[in-house]
């Protein structure tokens, strides 16, 4: 798999942060039944390397990678707890060697376009554009695809229900990711069908 890859399998990514990992399983797979299998777990909990893994083995319909990659270690602990991609929110050149360094296809943050083009000059052509809203949102999407046509972002923060298909209509834009699928309150009370039900009204944006 290549980073391109996890734009066409779905037109969402749920940003997924999980307090207890006993909620890792049951909520990928309400995700995958909506229709949303590409599923990124943040390092943002010290439960989110085993929720990692327990989705890993028990989800096989999950493509299960990790968010919040912001030290060269927290790729190499993602990839040994299962993950199959990784997602960071920005990108240094010691960042982006430990990402490349395991192997799984990456989605490096990037929010200018001397970010952008740094990316560029690595090969990367499949990027993370946080934070979407706040960073300018579509209208700054588009100014990007001018001289940069040749890359496609996953835009997150700020993106949701409302707003989440104009920026699918963009040709720069693969995918998008959010945290709206997994609200704390239905995680914490395992309201797996409400999770399901927002990801199969995501599923059908595209
Ligand atoms: C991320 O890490 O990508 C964002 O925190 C998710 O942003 P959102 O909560 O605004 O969707």
């Amino acid at each position: 798999m290549i980073a391109e890859d996890l734009f066409d399998l779905a037109p969402v990514i749920p940003v997924v942060v999980l307090d207890d990992a006993e909620a890792a399983v049951p909520l990928a797979r309400a995700l995958v039944e909506g229709g949303l299998p590409v599923i990124e777990v943040t390092l943002r909990t010290p439960s989110a390397l085993e929720a990692i893994t327990r989705i890993a083995a028990e989800v096989p319909d999950a493509v299960i990678g990790a968010g919040t990659i912001v030290r060269p270690e927290d790729a190499e602990r993602s990839a040994a707890a299962g993950a199959r991609f990784l997602v960071s929110p920005g990108c240094t050149p010691r960042l982006q060697a430990a990402m490349v360094a395991t192997g799984l296809p990456f989605l490096p943050g990037a929010a200018t376009a001397s970010e952008v083009i740094a990316l560029l000059e690595g090969g990367l052509t499949a990027m993370k554009f946080f934070p979407a809203e706040a960073a300018g949102g579509t209208a700054y999407l588009k100014s990007l695809a001018g001289p940069l046509p040749q890359v496609r972002f996953c835009p997150t923060g700020g993106v949701g229900p409302g707003n989440a298909a104009d920026y699918l209509a963009l040709p720069n834009v693969g995918c998008v990711g959010g945290s709206w699928l997994t609200p704390a309150d239905a995680v914490r009370n395992g309201d797996w069908n409400h999770i399901r039900k927002l990801a199969t009204e995501a599923a059908t944006l595209r």
